[in-house]
C-alpha cells in the first residue's frame, strides 16, 4: 500500500480563519504556537555578524553552541557537569522529533514502535509513520490531564518499541507529567526516553524540570530556541543526554547533512547565554494566560491555568456547543479568535479547544470586548 499522508493539522482550520478574519478589526490568531514577540537584538545582530557564511557548518553544532546548551542546561536544571560532547544541534525540534525512530530503527531493526502521549503534538506519530512504524499512543495519568500511564503499557508493545516519547510541559495540556517516573520505565524496559523539553522555561507550576534530573542514562532530552528565545523562524534546537545515543543520532546526522547553519549557531550562543529576555517572555505569557482564562470563564468557558506550557486547554461546555470544533466556530464568528479543536492533539483531546497565548495583550483585550459586546 503507498503511503497516505493525513491533511496538515492546521489545514483545517482554516475555514474558520475566514470567519475571524471577517471581523472588523480582524483575526486574533491564536491557533499555533508561533511566538509574536521580538528576539533578542543582540542575537538578530548575531544573526549578521558571524561572518559564518561560507564555509558549511557544524552537523552536530560548533564548539561554541554545545557548550553554551550546556552551560545552559546545568545552569537551568541545576545539573552536574554536562559534557559539550553529549550534546548535539538540531534544525529546530520538529525534524528531529520527526525522524528519530528512523534513525533509532538503524540501530535496533527488529523493532517497530514508538509510544507516545495520546493526546499530544502531533509530530510524535508522524515520525512513526514517516518510518513505517507502529504508532502506539499511551493513555494519560489516571484522573490527570497529561502525563505518561505507564502501567498501561502492554508488555508486548514495550518489547517492540524503539522509543517512548515524553513532554513536559505538555503542548498542549501543559501538564508536567512524571520525568523521573519516565526515566526509571525506559530503563526497566529498555526502552529510549526521549523527553521533549521545549516548553521548559515557561513551568508555572515550581521550578523547570527535565529528565537529566534523573541521569542520563537510557534518556535523551530534547530542546529548542524556538519558543525560549522567539526564534521560531532561525531553527535552532539541540539534543543531550545519554552519551551513546546521542553520537549515534549525531553521526546518522552528518552522514544526512542535517546542519543548522552558522549565522543561527551564532545566534543560537548569544541566545543561551542570556536568561534576562527568558524572564520578560514569562511575564508576557503569564499575563496573558491569567488574562485570557478570565475572559473565557466571563464567557461560560471556565478554565484551569496550565502547570506549564503557553496554552489553555479549555474543557468544551457540553451544555453549550455539540464538539470543540462548534465552540471554535463561535470564538471565530464572535470574538474573531482562532483556537484549534483539541481532537487535533488526539480523539481524547475532541472535548477541549486549545488556546495559545502568543498574541499581544491589546489583541487579547480587542477579543475581551468583543465577547463581552455579544453577550
Ligand atoms: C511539543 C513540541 N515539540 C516540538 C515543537 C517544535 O518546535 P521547533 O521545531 O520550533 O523547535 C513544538 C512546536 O510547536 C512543540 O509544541
Amino acid at each position: 500500500m503507498t503511503f497516505q499522508l493525513p491533511p496538515y493539522p492546521y489545514d483545517r482550520l482554516s475555514l474558520l480563519g475566514k470567519l475571524a478574519e471577517a471581523m472588523p478589526g480582524g483575526i486574533v490568531d491564536c491557533s499555533i504556537g508561533t511566538p509574536c514577540d521580538p528576539p533578542l537584538p543582540a542575537v538578530v545582530a548575531a544573526l549578521s555578524g558571524s561572518g559564518s557564511e561560507r564555509g558549511y557548518p557544524a552537523s552536530a553544532g560548533s564548539l561554541e553552541l554545545r557548550e553554551a546548551a550546556a552551560g545552559w542546561l546545568e545552569r537551568r536544571f541545576e545539573l552536574p557537569t554536562v559534557a559539550a560532547t553529549a550534546v548535539a544541534a538540531c534544525v529546530g525540534t520538529k525534524e528531529l522529533v520527526a525522524s528519530v525512530p528512523q534513525v533509532l530503527r538503524l540501530r535496533q531493526p527488529e523493532r517497530d514502535t514508538v509510544l507516545f502521549p495520546a493526546v499530544s503534538y502531533p509530530t510524535y506519530a508522524m515520525g512513526a509513520a514517516l518510518a513505517g512504524c507502529r504508532a502506539v499512543p499511551v493513555a494519560s495519568r489516571p484522573g490527570e490531564l497529561g502525563g505518561l500511564d505507564l502501567d498501561s503499557i502492554a508488555d508486548s508493545d514495550a518489547a517492540r518499541a524503539l522509543v517512548l516519547w515524553s513532554n513536559s510541559p505538555s503542548n498542549p495540556t501543559g501538564d508536567l507529567g512524571d520525568l523521573p517516573g519516565d526515566a526509571a520505565w525506559g530503563r526497566s524496559h529498555d526502552v529510549p526516553v526521549f523527553s521533549d523539553e521545549c516548553y521548559a522555561e515557561f513551568t508555572w507550576d515550581g521550578p523547570p524540570r527535565s529528565i537529566l534530573q534523573s541521569g542520563t542514562s537510557g534518556v535523551v532530552a530534547v530542546h529548542s530556541l524556538s519558543k525560549r528565545s522567539n526564534l521560531a523562524g532561525v531553527r535552532v534546537g539541540f539534543f543531550a543526554g545519554d552519551p551513546e545515543m546521542v553520537e549515534f543520532l549525531r553521526a546518522v546526522r552528518q552522514h544526512a547533512g542535517l546542519m543548522v547553519p552558522g549565522p543561527a549557531q551564532a545566534a543560537g550562543v548569544v541566545a543561551l547565554a542570556d536568561d534576562a529576555h527568558v524572564e520578560v517572555q514569562r511575564a508576557r505569557y503569564h499575563e496573558r494566560l491569567v488574562f485570557l482564562a478570565g475572559v473565557l470563564s466571563k464567557h461560560g468557558c471556565p478554565v484551569e491555568l496550565p502547570a506549564g506550557g503557553f496554552y489553555l486547554w479549555v474543557p468544551v461546555p457540553a451544555d453549550r456547543w455539540v464538539d470543540a470544533w462548534a465552540m471554535a466556530e463561535e470564538l471565530a464568528r464572535r470574538g474573531g479568535l482562532l483556537v484549534s479543536p483539541g481532537d487535533l492533539y488526539g480523539e481524547g483531546g475532541a472535548g477541549f479547544v486549545r488556546v495559545a497565548v502568543v498574541q499581544p495583550m491589546e489583541r487579547l483585550a480587542l477579543v475581551a470586548d468583543r465577547l463581552a459586546a455579544d453577550r
